[in-house]
């Protein structure tokens, strides 16, 4: 592992999850014109971010991560790119204000294209095709067609993820995002609910704060804090060719980053000390996401932060957690207890989706409202309990009013779950659902601060 580190350097290690193209040749090509492509971040935006994951990591800000399972070529759209943004920055401005704590957003969102699988192959009848890797790599139609990787695909996510970034830079920094808009955030199908009275009301309390600040003698026009907000990307890093080939020096510094998102995270599934994907991260000074799901034991972890962290920087790692309701009582105090032991620092997220999916009986993969509410519940009394800072969530999420997660405050039953299930990989909030949650979680956030411990005086002379 000590060996010199290069962007290619993950391709003599094993690699799992590599998709099957019938044409080496047609995959180089593309691969080399990817690399001639422009960034789609800089560097300085990753470094910006991984300052603001410091403070998280130091317990004074909160990370809200969240956006599509996976996303796809066919509903790549302005509406749908809105629809997502505005709910998130309703989710943001929750937090913000009720949690009272600074948040830092990031988007699985313009890179979230490729798919990890529990099998090589998907059967349907008696038939059996190779399995779809997300749209970077294949199509879902069940078709052998359909399902052969085909490398030009990485050139329309490279060209999706470039338009997509293009216009959340324009909604976060061009008028949009402004807290003055705070009543416009709403969705219109969300008008009535008891979610959008709730937020209704906290959109008044801070149109009152900013009309309050205005009399006083403020100029709000001349604070750029209010008028814009810091958005970042971020996918799971599964196709390392195509993030070889978005691998680039930083002119200023001199060291590589990944430059297809802001932050980029290994799997659970492909997070093994000596393979291919632990070797493409350790050499990128991106601030990195790395899923533990309840294999992991506090021994591996430990020594996958000696690889991928080893100076211990602050904001560079976050542990995002997927242990399930049921689990994560038993798998996440032991992670905890040999962090904190050897003095790592690090951001713990809570994923209260990837380990709370199940098959409901009408045949849809879905998860249950109050598992996710309940992962995210005990995420923060086992923080509490551990004395460590409940650092943010990692969500699959969507502007849409989707029925495929079941239950939430207008109780999507089994059988709803056909109205519009749209998902072409996980089961997503939708927009009602995601507000609730914003609101569940900014309650927690705000007992924890509350409940704190606040540094000791500084001791008095005898
Ligand atoms: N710039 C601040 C922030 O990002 C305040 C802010 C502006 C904000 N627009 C926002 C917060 C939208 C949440 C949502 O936190
Ligand atoms: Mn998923």
């Amino acid at each position: 592992m000590s060996e010199r580190w290069t962007p290619d350097s993950w391709r003599k290690k094993p690699v799992l999850q590599v998709p099957e193209y019938p044409d080496a040749n047609a995959l180089a090509e593309v691969e080399a014109q990817l690399a001639t492509f422009p960034p789609l971040v800089f560097a300085g935006e990753a470094r910006n971010l991984k300052k603001a994951l410091a403070k998280v990591a130091a317990g004074d800000a909160f990370l809200l991560q969240g956006g599509d399972c996976a996303e796809s070529f066919a509903e790549h759209g302005a509406n749908n790119i809105r629809d997502f943004f505005r709910v998130f920055l309703q989710m943001a401005v929750v937090l913000t204000y009720a949690g009272a704590s600074p948040v830092v957003k990031v988007g699985r969102i313009a890179g979230q294209f490729a798919k990890p699988r529990s099998s090589p192959t998907e059967k349907q009848d008696s038939v059996e095709l190779p399995s779809y890797r997300g749209d970077i790599v294949n199509d879902s139609a069940f078709t052998a067609e359909a399902r052969v990787p085909n490398p030009a695909r990485q050139l329309m996510a490279y060209r999706q993820s470039a338009a997509t970034l293009n216009l959340l830079r324009a909604f976060a920094t061009g008028g949009f995002a402004n807290l003055a808009s705070v009543h416009q955030w709403m969705l219109g199908f969300l008008k009535d609910s008891p979610q959008s009275r709730r937020y209704q009301e906290l959109a008044n309390r801070i149109s009152e704060a900013l009309d309050f600040m205005r009399a006083c003698g403020l100029d709000l026009e001349s604070h750029p804090e209010l008028r814009a907000t810091d958005f970042y990307t971020s996918h799971e890093a599964l196709l390392l060719g195509y993030e070889q080939a978005m691998t680039r020096v930083d002119s200023i510094t001199g060291d590589w980053y990944a430059t297809s998102g802001h932050m980029i995270w290994i799997g659970d599934r492909t997070r093994q000390l000596e393979n291919g994907h632990v070797e493409y991260f350790r050499g990128i000074k991106n601030p990195i996401g790395l899923k533990c799901g309840p294999s992991l034991k506090p021994d591996e972890l430990l020594r996958l932060l000696d690889v991928l962290n080893p100076d211990n920087e602050a904001g560079r790692i976050t542990l995002i957690n997927r242990f399930g309701s049921d689990k994560v009582n038993e798998c996440l105090p032991p992670l905890i207890r040999a962090v904190q032991r050897e003095g790592r620092v690090v951001v713990w997220s809570c994923d209260p989706m990837h380990g709370n999916t199940i098959t409901s009986t009408s045949g849809y993969k879905t998860r249950p409202f109050d598992r996710i509410v309940s992962e995210v519940k005990s995420f923060f009394a086992i923080h509490a309990a551990e004395g460590t800072h409940a650092g943010g969530v990692h969500l699959e999420m969507t502007g849409q009013d989707v029925t495929e997660c079941t239950g939430g405050a207008r109780a999507i039953t089994d059988e709803d779950l056909n109205d519009r299930y749209h998902t072409v990989c996980d089961p997503r909030l939708n927009a009602e659902q995601s507000i609730d949650l914003a609101f569940l979680i900014a309650e927690l956030l705000k007992r924890e601060r509350a409940t704190r411990a606040r540094p000791l005086p500084a001791a008095s002379g005898l």
